[in-house]
């Protein structure tokens, strides 16, 4: 069974909350979820990595950001960009994030 994604008007996080460029790990019922930031773009997407499943966020909580541009997974490397989940770059091959579409609304970062 796979969890549903969050219904529209979820607030997923506080843009406060987010590093830029960085990310922020939260959860909707059992699915995990990175909330992007890099300046004007704020994404979210199954926290995930198409690799080997591994989450795309430190334990810490932290995200590696390249350059603004790209997600790097901290286990194995693999790269996508920070706009598009599109993999950009090592091991995942063409496999990219699964994406939760938001808006951001009132400094919060809501499902859309
Ligand atoms: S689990 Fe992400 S690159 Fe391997």
């Amino acid at each position: 069974m796979t969890t549903p994604l969050p219904p529209k008007g979820t607030v997923l996080a506080s843009l406060d909350a987010i590093q830029d460029p960085g990310g922020y790990p939260t959860e909707f019922e059992d699915l995990p979820i990175i909330v992007v930031r890099s300046a004007d773009i704020v994404r979210a997407y199954i926290n995930v990595c198409p690799h080997a499943g591994r989450p795309l966020s430190l334990p810490s909580g932290k995200m590696l950001i390249s350059k603004g541009e790209h997600i790097v997974c901290p286990f194995h490397g693999a790269s996508f960009a920070v706009e598009t989940g599109a993999c950009t770059g090592g091991p995942a091959g063409n496999a990219g994030l699964k994406p939760i579409p938001v808006r951001v609304e009132n400094d919060q970062v809501v499902v859309a």
